[in-house]
């Protein structure tokens, strides 16, 4: 089981709220089902990853200009740090170092704990797009649970840094 610092917001909310206690506390069953989803929407990362920024960018417009104007490098190195993270998510004491150093880069990006709940947001519809009837209840607990977790990590990596 793995355990990060920070806590949910409430029920059905991807929203973080750093310090509040630990948070991701996934199952056996829900790793195997945030390893196995993951690994359908990595079959076609460029896919996926166009999807994610298109639904984000939707949902906030004032990020688009905190990005390159050609996003297809990007798209392709958040798939592989996602899959990373995925890889790691079992493994606390592996994947919390990883996950403060991005946070720290993307406080010098400019990123804000509203902007984490947004690409949490865009991540889960982009779920949903890709698996389409497989992107049941359970599929998207799951993936609430891991993301919520990882945001509030990340917002606490920022906030401990700043
Ligand atoms: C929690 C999930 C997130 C993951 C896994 C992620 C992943 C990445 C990765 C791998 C990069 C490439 C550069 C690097 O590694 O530092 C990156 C860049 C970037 N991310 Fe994120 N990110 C996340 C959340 C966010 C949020 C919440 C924002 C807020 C706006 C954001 C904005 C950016 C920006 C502006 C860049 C730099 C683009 C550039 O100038 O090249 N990311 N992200």
């Amino acid at each position: 089981m793995l355990r990060l610092d920070g806590a949910c917001g409430p029920p059905g909310s991807i929203v973080p709220k750093p310090g509040a206690g630990p948070v991701m506390d996934l199952s056996d069953e829900e790793l195997d089902v945030v390893r196995s989803s993951f690994r359908e929407i990595a079959i076609d990362p460029r896919a996926s990853a166009g999807l994610f920024y298109d639904r984000l960018f939707e949902l906030e417009p004032e990020l688009r200009r905190m990005f390159p104007p050609d996003m297809e490098q990007q798209g392709a190195k958040m798939m592989s740090m996602l899959g990373a993270i995925v890889a790691r998510i079992h493994d606390h004491a592996a994947l919390l170092p990883m996950v403060g150093d991005l946070a720290r880069r993307h406080a010098g990006y400019g990123a804000l704990p509203a902007h984490y709940a947004r690409v949490g947001e865009a991540l889960l519809w982009t779920l949903e797009q890709r698996l389409g009837a497989r992107c049941t209840e359970g599929v998207r607990d799951a993936w609430r649970k891991a993301y919520a977790g990882l945001a509030a990590a990340m917002t606490a990596a920022a906030a401990r840094a700043a």
